[in-house]
Order: structure tokens, then sequence, then C-alpha cells
């Protein structure tokens, strides 16, 4: 976690893909820049996804596409970003963007912003003036919480830090600005000698890590923070739920209180950049018996054989590249043999797995 000189920093390079969507255009990655003075570095006026792109069988799959994207919409409608994108445009520019990337595996960042016009600039607080920029650049993002994590779970603390409260910062917008909430949490914690913090919400109740939801393992029961305990209402939450219903264990949205994390048979994250990590201490306190309890497991394993295309989703979770793109190819009106059954392999694959 510290690099020699002590200095804490994450340190792997990512791979980057070398073109990044903007405004309906693909272009170059050294061409993708702001001016310093863009309203979105000084006031925090942007709002972004993270979305995982998995290597299956089939190809590139975008896990729950649609989903991310449509709660970018309502990030950008909380925030009165009045933009010309819809769900369709921005699901086809991610799906084009893995096509171009050659690569097998990436993580998508899509981000609006209020940036700076140049010819008539503004510089208050008042966001109107600014033109909005809209990008989607991406990368390969490796294991978020370190490679071991996923099978012997991270040592996390309670934060100093509360999470936002619901009527000054809105949680559940994926805003960037939040993430200066997040930078506070994710510092003391490393600085502390933890991987992650777990903050509570303004009234003591646990929220969430810095950048994952969070569920509590007690006897057979899963239950995790509701929307009201200020957490970003996660995709991959809302797929651990989903998960846990098709295994037939039961989970719960309920306020959890701090002390419960200590005495907890099993905890663990959920986030698109941490997937499914078993949490294995808190505060220097074990969990359970200090490594990934049986439940996680179970839950990490369907989740991971269905990002991989191997079990089937409860829902149309995976957006299969190269299909969209017959797909896409076939409504242009080329090609349809080819296409028809080149979308039909992919189907079948996913039904027989
Ligand atoms: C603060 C916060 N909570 C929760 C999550 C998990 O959300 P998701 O599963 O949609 O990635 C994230 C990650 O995006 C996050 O940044």
């Amino acid at each position: 976690m510290f690099s020699k000189d002590g200095n804490p920093k994450d340190i792997k390079t990512p791979r980057i893909v070398d073109v990044v969507w903007h405004d309906g255009e693909f272009i170059e990655w050294k061409d993708a820049r702001v001016h310093v003075m863009s309203h979105v570095l000084h006031y925090g006026s942007s709002i972004f996804e993270g979305i995982r792109c998995y290597s299956t069988k089939q190809g590139p799959a975008i896990f729950r596409l649609r989903e991310h994207i449509q709660r970018f919409l309502n990030s950008a409608k909380i925030y009165r970003m009045d933009h010309k994108w819809t769900l369709d445009d921005l699901c086809d520019a991610s799906v084009e963007l893995v096509r171009r990337s050659g690569m097998d595996q990436c993580y998508l960042r899509p981000i609006l912003f209020r940036s700076l016009d140049e010819a008539h600039p503004a510089f208050g607080v008042n966001p109107f003036p600014n033109p909005l920029a809209c990008y989607i650049g991406a990368w390969d993002w490796g294991k978020y919480l370190g490679d071991e994590a996923i099978e012997q779970g991270v040592d996390v603390c309670v934060s100093t830090w509360n999470r936002l409260t619901a009527n000054s910062m809105p949680a559940m917008a994926k805003s960037g600005a939040n993430y200066m909430n997040s930078q506070l949490i994710k510092m003391e914690a490393l600085l502390n000698g933890f991987a992650e913090g777990i903050a509570l919400d303004d009234r003591g109740y646990v929220s969430e890590g810095s950048g994952e939801n969070i569920f509590i393992v007690t006897g057979d029961l899963v239950l995790t923070p509701p929307l009201s305990s200020s957490i970003l209402p996660g995709i991959t939450r809302d797929s651990v739920i989903q998960i846990c219903q098709e295994l037939g264990v039961t989970v719960k949205e309920r306020t959890v209180q701090r002390a419960a994390l200590y005495v907890a048979d099993e905890l663990f994250f959920s986030g698109t950049a941490a997937e499914v990590t078993p949490i294995r201490s808190v505060d220097r306190i074990m969990v359970g018996r200090g490594g990934r309890g049986p439940i996680t497991e179970k839950i990490q394993k369907a989740f991971f054989e269905i990002t991989k295309g191997e079990r089937q989703a409860p829902g149309n979770w995976l957006t299969y590249v190269s299909e969209q793109k017959q797909a896409k190819a076939r409504n242009n009106g080329f090609g349809s043999a080819k296409i028809e059954s080149a979308a039909g392999d992919g189907e079948e694959a996913v039904m027989s797995a």
C-alpha cells in the first residue's frame, strides 16, 4: 500500500484505452483535456459512473450497463444538468468504446461535467452559464482492494468522518463532489493501516464504505443499510440482493448499529470496483473467524459466475459487445444472415451455462 519513500499511493499503472468518447465522437486519449478554469475543477460540478466490462466466452460483456446509465441520467437530473444524451445513446457509446478498445475486460467511466466556454467565460458558483461536456473513458482495472482481498478479506476501520446527509449532498447521486467525503474516509483509513473505511450516517448508523456498499451476515440472515442511511443505491448491492433471493438466502434492508459490525458472523463489501469483497476485521476486531465466511463465499461465487456468463443471471445483466455490434448492423440492414447466427450463438451459450 505504501511506496518506499513513505507516500501512501495506489501504485499500479493501469492499462488505458487510447480512445475516449466525447460528445458523440471518438477522440484520442491525449486530446481528452479540459481548461483549468473549468467550473468542475473549482466547484465539483460533475456526475459520473463506474461500470465493469467482463471477459466471457462470448467476448467482452458489460455488466448491468442500462442500470448504470440510468443512474447516470438520474444523477444529472438531480443536478439540473440539461444534456441531450439518451439512455440508448450512452449505452451504444459504451459498447462501441469497448469494441474499439480491443480489450476483453475493462472498467468504463462515463462523466458529465460543467466546463468552460472560453469565448464567454463564467467563473461564479452559478453553474448555468457553463457548458456541459460528456466523456466516456476506459481502462483495465484489476481487483480494487487488492488481489488477495477477494479470498482473504480486508481489514477496515470505522471512519471518524460521517457520510453525507440527505439534505446537504444527496448520496443517491453519484456526483464528483461526494467523493471529497469519500477521500477523507479513504485517506484516514490508509494512513492508519486499513484497506478501507466505513462511514456512519449522521445518526450514527452504518452507512457504507468510501466506494462500496456493505452487507452484514448474522446467522442465516443477510442485512444491508437502507437508502435512508445515506448510501449510494449500488448496482452491485442490488445484484447481491437478487442473488440472495435466488439462492434462498433471506436478505433485508435494515439500519445497522456500529457495534453490530463487531459481532457479525460475516461482513462484505459490494461495488463495481470492489465487486464482492469479504471484510476480515473492523477496528482490529476479527469478524467471525477472520476470513471469508461461507455465505459470503456462496454469494461471491454466484456473482463471479454471472459476470463470466457462466450462470444465468436473475435478469438481463450482461450486454455482449459482439452481439450488440451485430444487432446494430442488422438494424442498419447489413449482412443479416451472418448476424443472426452470431446473436444466436451468444444467447445459446448463456442459456446453456
Ligand atoms: C460511495 C459508493 N457506495 C457504493 C458504491 C457501489 O455502487 P455500485 O455497486 O453501483 O458500483 C460505490 C461505487 O460506485 C460508491 O462509490
